[in-house]
């Protein structure tokens, strides 16, 4: 059984998706054994304690540089000893200790379809506007394993939703969360928690 740690920041509804995967079942070879937050305030730590998980905050401000932050999770997440650690809506940038020491052991969800609208800068709301600015017709998410690139190590899985006349960004969000995002990232973590995600180079394959 593997040990699954989930990064958060916010609502917390891809940590609900991972949860709700957990209960009905559909992730047996892994548990969320903790949920750490960058924000204290953060509504993924009610979800999180609503189902009994251990939750833990990290906050980059109170780390003098990058580096003591990234020393201090690294130690966090050995601590907690993590197998495979989610980030579900983490806007904190990683540090290059806790990418190499998890190296293929990190997965992140980003609302788009890489190599669109990804990279620094590209988070939560500020990615729907930019496709809605650039007036794609189809855009989507993809679950991906983090290395020191932003949003640039090996996809996993990729699901597309379309865009709609008269979207707003909320209104597209909102579809990206709910036809892609809350299936594929429980979806990703079934599969590594089966061994059945194959990193070959700079790519994934899937066996099954
Ligand atoms: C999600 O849309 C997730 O894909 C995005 O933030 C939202 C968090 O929502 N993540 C990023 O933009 C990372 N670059 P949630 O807290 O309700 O899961």
């Amino acid at each position: 059984m593997k040990n699954i740690v989930v990064l958060v920041s916010g609502g917390g509804t891809n940590l609900q998706a991972l949860i709700d995967a957990q209960q009905s079942g559909s992730i047996t070879g892994g548990k969320i054994t903790c949920v750490i937050s960058s924000n204290p305030n953060a509504y993924a730590l009610t979800r999180a304690a609503n189902h009994g998980i251990p939750t833990e905050v990290i906050r980059r401000k109170d780390f003098a540089t990058m580096e003591a932050y990234d020393q201090a999770l690294t130690a966090l997440l050995r601590e907690k000893q993590a197998d495979l650690i989610v980030l579900a809506g983490f806007m904190t940038i990683l540090g290059s200790t806790v990418i190499s020491n998890f190296e293929n052991r990190i997965i992140n969800i980003h609302p788009a379809l890489i190599p669109s609208f990804c990279g620094e800068g590209y988070y939560g709301l500020r990615v729907h506007e930019e496709a809605l600015r650039k007036g794609v017709k189809v855009t989507g998410a993809t679950a991906h394993f983090v290395n020191e690139v932003c949003d640039g190590g090996p996809i996993i899985l990729q699901k597309a939703v379309e865009v709609r006349t008269g979207d707003t960004p909320e209104v597209l969000q909102r579809r990206v969360m709910e036809q892609a995002e809350w299936q594929i990232l429980p979806q990703a973590v079934r599969l590594f928690c089966d061994d059945k995600i194959k990193v070959i180079g700079g790519t994934t394959e899937i066996l099954e």
